[in-house]
This record gives C-alpha cells, structure tokens and sequence, in this order.
C-alpha cells in the first residue's frame, strides 16, 4: 500500500502529475525515436522495385482522383488469413515510390496490392464497365466512361518531376522520354526497346482496353496490372540481422 499512497501525492497535486507526466513521455519518446537516428534506412532493401512507368503514373493518378482507395486497401497485413487470400504481406519496400501510399484501413472490396497479374486486361475491362456483370453481388461503381476518355501523357512529365523532387529516382533521360514512354507502352506495335531499357523488360506493354484510342482505361488497367508484381517473392528472404 505505501507505494499506492506515495502514487496519492501525485494524483491530487496536478502541477506534480503534470511535470511527471512530461517526464514519462519524453523518456519514452527517447527511446523510441533516438534508435531511428542510427538506421541508414528504416526500409528493408528488396530486389525488383523500379519508378513507375509513365503509363502506370497516370493510371495511379485515376486511381486516386475517382477514390477507388475510399474501398480499397494496398497493404496486406502480416497475418495468416490475410496471406492466404491474398499473399505474401506487403514491404515498406513496395510503397517506397508512391506519394501518397496507398495502404488505407478501409475495406469495402478485397485489398490490391497484388491484383496485377490476377485477372486478364479483358476482365479488368469488364469490370470496370460493369462490376455486377462479372461478380453479381459486388457494389463498386462502374467506371466505363474511363474508356471514352483520351489522354495523351502531356502533363505525365511534370507529376513524374514532382515525385522526382520528393525522392523518386526518376532520371533526367526518364523525365525527357516520359511521353514517348507514355505512348510506348500501350502500342506493342511502336518502338518500345527505350522504355524497357529504363524500366526493366518486365514491364508490361500492350493495348490494355482493347481499343485503338489510348483512354484513361488503358493507364489504370496499366497500374492495376503492374500492382506486386515487382518484387519476386520466390527468392525473397527477410533480412533477420536487424
Ligand atoms: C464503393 C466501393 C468501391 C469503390 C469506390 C471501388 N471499388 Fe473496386 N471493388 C469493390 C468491391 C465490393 C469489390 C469486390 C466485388 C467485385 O469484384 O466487384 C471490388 C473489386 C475490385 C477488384 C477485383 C479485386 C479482386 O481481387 O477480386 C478490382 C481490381 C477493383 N475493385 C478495382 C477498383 C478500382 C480501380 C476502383 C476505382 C476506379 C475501384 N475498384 C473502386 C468496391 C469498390
């Protein structure tokens, strides 16, 4: 009880309570904060992780102008039921190029972060046109107006300089070449070899919404695609030496 009755002093003189209770937080908030100072980088390095390409900028720029985040998450959380469903738990790694992240707490439709590679560009299209045609039960909007919607990357140079400024490594030839590009990657007739010597030939290039005009359709259906992807986690290890 004695240890109660000192704890009494406290709690009934709150300039005391106050001045202790600095203390406690500052305490704590040493040592949590000082040990960040010493990492070179709180980011685990993972091999794969590239800029976006033009195309896939843009199609993230759609993704977050018509709020399709308000449903979905991009963050699998390290937990069985989560990995099961969806695969392996997402890196801080993987969303070191997105400004903003995507992660989100809000769950109205599954989590995207691995959606690329899931369904064809034809399903994709189709459920973009009309959810409820491909999962009866599903209440996300349509978005078939993205379709009619041309675009021609003329500004995709300056978002890709905007993130440049706040550290993604775009590089100079990236920011000339960005249009082109742009153009490239959903014409697998043109001339593609420059954007897959700056990006990796793993990108992927092709006529996303199956229509001969380039359209808002064919950058989201770009970024949906290209989403987990980069990183191959069949020789992925976590680094156990921190
Ligand atoms: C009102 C909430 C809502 C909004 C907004 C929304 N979705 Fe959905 N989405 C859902 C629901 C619910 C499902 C699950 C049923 C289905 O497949 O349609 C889903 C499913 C999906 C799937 C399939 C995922 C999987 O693993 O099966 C994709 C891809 C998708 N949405 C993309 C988008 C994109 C892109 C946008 C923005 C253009 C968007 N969604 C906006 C609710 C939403």
């Amino acid at each position: 009880m004695a240890i109660l009755d000192k704890h009494k002093i406290l709690e009934t003189n709150a300039t005391l309570l106050l001045i202790f209770s600095f203390l406690v937080v500052t305490i704590g908030g040493i040592v949590q904060i000082t040990p960040l100072f010493y990492l070179e980088n709180t980011i685990e390095k993972v091999e794969g992780m590239r800029p976006y390409t033009p195309l896939e900028m843009a199609g993230r720029e759609i993704y977050i102008r018509e709020g399709c985040y308000t449903c979905h998450s991009q963050m699998i959380r390290p937990m069985r039921d989560e990995v099961e469903r969806y695969g392996h738990y997402s890196l801080a790694a993987e969303s070191m190029y997105d400004h903003p992240f995507q992660w989100g707490s809000k769950r109205t439709g599954p989590d995207l972060a691995r959606v690329g590679g899931r369904y064809s560009d034809q399903w994709q299209m189709d459920h973009l046109r009309d959810p409820q045609s491909v999962v009866p039960e599903s209440v996300m909007p349509k978005y078939g107006f993205l379709e009619r919607r041309k675009i021609d990357g003329r500004y995709i140079g300056d978002i890709m300089a905007a993130n440049a400024v706040v550290g993604t490594p775009y590089t100079e030839e990236m920011l000339e070449n960005a249009v082109a590009d742009f153009r490239a990657q959903a014409d697998p007739d043109s001339d593609y070899d420059g954007l897959l010597e700056r990006y990796g030939d793993k990108v992927n290039v092709r006529n996303f919404d199956g229509q001969p005009e380039l359209t808002e359709a064919d950058a989201l259906i770009a970024y949906l695609q290209m989403l987990g992807t980069l990183v191959d986690f069949s020789t992925f290890t976590p680094d156990a030496s921190r």
